[in-house]
């Protein structure tokens, strides 16, 4: 086994980007995380970067919008992995264009972690966002950087957390009445943001997910809704009052809803209607399973993410 990469986090001091800075530390990578200069001294992320230094992470000043500071980090490190938010996601092709002058990155993760988007079936607002990831992906193609889009399926802070009821965005679960979308049936995939990380920072510096999507899907994390509201009802000792939402009133709740409770509720249509998580077959030419390669990874099972909430 050769040196551990080095790895550069744009977007490391985000929801699910400080997980992945931490995994990356953790596993002994030289880590590097660019911050913009705002950022280094807000007081609201200084907890974080203190953090972040504990763990040796070598903060570089930067702004995904300063190209000098992109090359200038990008050369120093192997790997860029990119965890920028939504509304920056189109704005990845100044990586890229950083990375092709640059000239030595061995692996580029663009920000995905979330259902995979060339086999999806959204709609709107979640069908342009969708769009907007994969034409990232073609951009990275088009210009022959290797890459590994991590599709990491439905975070459990924003899934298990709520059981994904429609304008909630905090926990605990409900405990009287439950929403279910469609009829329960389709099987999606739940999985803890620490555990994403792990895979993740596993298949850096792994030649079997050079160029392929890796799927976060262990066995012990795919759910129907209706398998998942029984399984919370059993841990409650109760039983729900639960109210079916059609696809077709679903979609009309979508159109009608405002920003952001209308991109939630279309990717919640998408991963528990249309079965986006578990709709297809994972060929070798395109993809990799994490656990089916990373076997030893003690993930955090849907079982047990919710016990914390009973
Ligand atoms: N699967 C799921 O359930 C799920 C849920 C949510 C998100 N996601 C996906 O996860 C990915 C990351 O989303 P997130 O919610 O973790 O993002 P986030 O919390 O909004 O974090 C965005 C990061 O980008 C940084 N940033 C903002 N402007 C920047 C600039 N000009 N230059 C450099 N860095 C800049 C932010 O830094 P500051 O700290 O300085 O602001 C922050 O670190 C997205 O692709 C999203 O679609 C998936």
């Amino acid at each position: 086994m050769g040196a551990k990469s080095k790895i550069l986090f744009i977007g490391g001091t985000g929801y699910i980007g400080k997980h992945l800075v931490e995994a990356s530390a953790k596993a002994g990578h030289p880590t590097f995380a660019l911050v913009r200069e705002t950022t280094l001294s807000n007081p609201a992320k200084a907890n974080l970067l203190n953090h972040f230094k504990t763990l040796g992470v070598n903060l570089v000043p930067g702004d995904l919008y300063d190209h000098e500071s992109l090359v200038k980090a990008i050369k120093e490190v192997d790997v860029v992995i990119s965890s920028v938010r939504a509304l920056q996601l189109a704005d990845q092709v100044k990586i890229i264009a950083a990375i092709k002058e640059a000239g030595n990155i061995k692996r580029f993760f663009p920000s995905e972690f979330g259902t995979d988007v060339d086999r999806a079936h959204a709609v709107e607002p979640a069908k342009s966002a969708y769009e907007t990831k994969a034409k990232i992906r073609r951009a990275i193609e088009a210009e022959g950087i290797p890459y590994t889009y991590v599709s990491s399926d439905y975070f459990a802070g924003y899934s298990l957390a709520t059981l994904a009821q429609p304008g909630q965005f905090a926990p605990p679960p409900p405990k009287d009445k439950v929403f279910i979308y469609g009829d329960g049936i389709p099987k999606a995939v739940f999985n803890k943001e620490e555990d994403i990380a792990t895979f993740t920072i596993r298949a850096v510096d792994d030649p079997r997910t050079l160029n392929k999507v890796l799927y976060i899907k262990p066995p012990k994390n795919i759910y129907s809704f209706n398998e998942l509201v029984a399984l919370w009802e059993k841990k409650i000792g109760k039983t729900l009052e639960k109210s079916y939402i059609p696809e077709d009133k679903l979609v009309k709740d979508i159109e009608a809803a405002p920003v952001p409770i209308n991109v939630v509720l279309a990717i919640n249509h998408s991963i528990f209607v249309k079965g986006d998580h578990t709709n297809f077959v994972i060929e070798p030419s395109f993809g990799v399973e994490a656990f089916e390669l990373y076997p030893d990874v003690k993930y955090t099972t849907v079982e047990e993410y919710l016990d914390q909430f009973v």
